[in-house]
């Protein structure tokens, strides 16, 4: 526990919150005139603060340096992705880390297409994370089937975003590629036949700038309380 008076807060200022958070978090500490707040929620605070900066960070890299990226980071992305939600939380996937040189120009070779410039840019990249759809448990299957929805395809996509914003959080570029030779991949991973690869993310650091979000306007994609 820390107690959180002005005086400590003045102090202490730098070690607890950002700077740019400062203005918003003194507003949340003095209007009550004194709180006790546990350091976590603290921390919770300013990390709700940042998501949204997070989200922004996260784009679709495709340029990285010659670098490769530690393990520790690796394995902080794949927890994310590990951590993700799935339909009947059946978690039909499996990560398939792939670093090894000849491998990665395979898999790269097999995003790519020359003639439609899709892709080319895939070599660069020191890590490619390959997202396998696993069998599904009953639940979701039967649920699936009753609704007519494939929920893996769902799950199989939240996974990707929470490890991309993962990667972002890290520090490290990420791209989604869906232009995939599924066959070739399949044998150069030796993933059997009745596997679907869904997805491969390629993971970096990115020597791009971060570019302004080209999106839909808020009211085109938003209805409150009707379509
Ligand atoms: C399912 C999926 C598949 C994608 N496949 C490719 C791809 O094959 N090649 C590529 O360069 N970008 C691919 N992207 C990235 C999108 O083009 C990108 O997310 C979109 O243009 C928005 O840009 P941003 O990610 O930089 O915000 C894919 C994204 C998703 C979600």
């Amino acid at each position: 526990m820390m107690r959180l008076d002005r005086k400590n807060f003045d102090k202490d200022n730098h070690s607890v919150v950002e700077k740019q958070n400062r203005f918003s978090l003194n507003c949340i500490i003095f209007a009550p005139r004194l709180h006790i707040y546990t350091s976590t929620q603290l921390q919770n605070y300013t990390q709700m603060i940042n998501f949204l900066e997070l989200v922004k960070k996260r784009q679709s890299d495709r340029a990285y340096l010659d670098k490769p990226v530690e393990k520790e980071k690796l394995e902080k992305i794949l927890e994310a992705g590990r951590l993700a939600p799935s339909a009947c939380n059946a978690q039909p996937w499996k990560f398939i880390v792939v670093t090894d040189p000849e491998k990665r120009m395979k898999i790269a070779d097999a995003c790519s297409s020359r003639a439609l410039g899709m892709n080319h840019f895939s070599k660069q990249a020191p890590v490619q994370l390959v997202l396998v759809e696993e069998k599904a448990n009953f639940t979701s299957k039967f649920g699936g089937f009753v609704k007519q929805i494939h929920y893996p395809h769902l799950d199989l996509g939240i996974v990707a975003s929470h490890i991309c914003l993962a990667a972002a959080d890290e520090g490290v570029g990420s791209c989604m590629m869906g232009w995939l030779n599924e066959k070739k991949i399949r044998s150069i991973l030796d993933i059997p036949g009745n596997k679907k690869v869904v997805l491969v993310i390629l993971l970096g650091y990115s020597t791009q700038i971060q570019r302004e979000k080209k999106r839909k306007s808020i009211d085109e994609i938003v209805g409150w309380d009707h379509y």
